[in-house]
C-alpha cells in the first residue's frame, strides 16, 4: 500500500510537470504501459496476495490505474487544444481590412427631369399614367384628328411595326409611338372628366438625329379635361412647370402653331436659360427654344373618344423632356444622353 501511494504521488507529480504530449507518452508507458509500467507489475503481482490483502490493494491499485488514464487524457487535450491554437494565431489573416468600395449607380439625367417634372405636377392634381410604347395607329393618329391621309401625319415620321398580313383596321396596325399624345384618347376612354393626367414616357421618330433632335426621346403629354377650361389655365400650369424646373424667372411664349388634335395651338417656347436670351449654340442664337407643343383640344377628339359634344373643355400640351434637361444642365448635344459615355453620366 506504500509503494502505491508513492507510486501515486509520483505519477501525479510527473503528469502535471511533462511538458510536451511526446513526454505524457513516456509517462504513460512508464507507469500504466503493458510490458514495462510500474503500476501495470503491482497488477499483475496482485495474483501473489493472500486473498484478503489481495481485495484491498487490486481496487486501489485499479483506481489508481484510471485516474493516471483520466490525468493524462486531461492533460494532453489541453496541449493539443493550445497547440491548434497557436496554430491559428499563426495562420491568421486580417479579416478587418476595409473591402474596396462597390461604386454606386446613379439615376440617369432623363429620369431626374422626369421625377422633377412630376413632383411639380402631383401637388397640382394631376395623376402619372404610362401606355404601350408599341400603340395603334388609331389611338397615336386617327383618334387624335389625324386620319389616314392627313398631311400631318408627316409631322411624325414614324417607325411602323411590320405585320403579315397588314390589319386593315387601324386599331391593329401597329407602330412605335411618336408622342405620349396616344393617351389622350385612351385615357378619356377609361375616365370620366374632371381630370387632369400626364403621360410621360420615351416617344420614338424615324428622323435624322442632330443636336437637338433624336430618333427616341423622353415626351410628356398633359391633358385637362374639366367645365370651364381656358388658354389663361395652360399658361399658368406650363408657366409654373417651367418655373419650378429651370428657374424663376423663365419667360414663355405661345407661337401660334397647327397641331390637328387642338384648336387653337400653340408652340411653347422657353427663354434659353443657358445664355439667359442672349443667344447660344443650344437655343441657335435666338434667346428661345422650342419645348412643347399645346393647345385646347379639339371637339373631333372628344367625339373619338366618345364624349357629347361641348360637355367638356380640354387643354392638352406636350413636352419634350429631353431638352429640358439640355436647358437645365447646359447640354450641347441631345445624342449625350443616349451614348451612354460614363464620363458624361457620372457628372449628375
Ligand atoms: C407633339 O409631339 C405633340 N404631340 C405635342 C402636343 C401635345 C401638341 C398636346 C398639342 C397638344 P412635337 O412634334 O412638336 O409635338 O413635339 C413636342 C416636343 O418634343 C417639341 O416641342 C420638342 O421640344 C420635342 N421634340 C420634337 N421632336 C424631337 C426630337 N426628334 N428629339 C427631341 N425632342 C423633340
Amino acid at each position: 500500500m506504500h509503494a502505491l501511494d508513492a507510486l501515486s504521488r509520483e505519477a501525479r507529480e510527473a503528469i502535471r510537470s511533462a511538458a510536451s504530449v511526446d513526454e505524457l507518452r513516456d509517462i504513460e508507458l512508464r507507469y500504466i504501459g503493458r510490458k514495462q509500467g510500474k503500476l501495470t507489475a503491482i497488477l499483475r503481482g496482485l495474483k501473489d496476495l493472500p486473498t484478503d490483502e489481495r481485495a484491498i490493494v487490486g481496487t486501489k491499485a485499479n483506481g489508481l490505474r484510471i485516474e493516471i488514464e483520466k490525468l493524462i487524457a486531461e492533460r494532453m487535450s489541453a496541449m493539443k487544444g493550445a497547440h491548434t491554437r497557436s496554430q491559428l494565431e499563426k495562420e491568421a489573416i486580417d479579416i478587418s481590412l476595409p473591402s474596396r468600395r462597390a461604386s454606386r449607380g446613379h439615376i440617369h439625367p432623363l429620369t431626374q427631369i422626369r421625377r422633377e417634372a412630376e413632383k411639380v405636377f402631383v401637388p397640382m392634381g394631376f395623376e402619372v399614367v404610362d401606355g404601350p410604347h408599341v400603340e395603334s395607329e388609331f389611338y397615336n393618329f386617327d383618334s387624335l384628328n389625324i386620319p389616314i391621309d392627313h398631311p400631318a401625319r408627316d409631322f411624325w415620321d414614324t417607325f411602323w411595326i411590320r405585320q403579315h398580313p397588314r390589319p386593315t383596321n387601324p386599331k391593329q396596325r401597329l407602330l412605335l409611338r411618336t408622342h405620349t399624345s396616344s393617351l389622350q384618347v385612351r385615357y378619356m376612354q377609361s375616365h370620366q372628366p374632371p381630370f387632369r393626367m400626364i403621360a410621360p414616357g420615351p416617344v420614338y421618330r424615324y428622323e435624322a438625329s442632330d443636336a437637338s433632335h433624336d430618333s427616341e426621346f423622353v415626351n410628356m403629354e398633359g391633358l385637362i379635361v374639366d367645365k370651364d377650361i381656358s388658354v389663361s389655365n395652360l399658361k399658368y400650369i406650363l408657366l409654373t412647370f417651367f418655373r419650378t424646373l429651370l428657374a424663376k424667372d423663365v419667360e414663355i411664349r405661345l407661337r401660334p402653331s397647327f397641331f390637328p388634335f387642338v384648336e387653337p395651338g400653340f408652340e411653347i417656347d422657353v427663354s434659353c436659360q443657358a445664355c439667359r436670351g442672349k443667344g447660344c449654340a443650344i437655343c441657335k442664337q435666338t434667346g428661345w427654344l422650342e419645348l412643347a407643343g399645346a393647345g385646347m383640344v379639339h371637339d373631333e377628339v372628344f367625339r373619338a373618344a366618345g364624349y357629347v359634344k361641348n360637355e367638356w373643355k380640354g387643354a392638352a400640351f406636350g413636352v419634350g423632356m429631353d431638352r429640358i434637361a439640355m436647358m437645365k444642365y447646359h447640354i450641347p448635344d441631345i445624342r449625350l444622353f443616349r451614348e451612354n459615355h460614363m464620363k458624361f453620366l457620372e457628372q449628375f
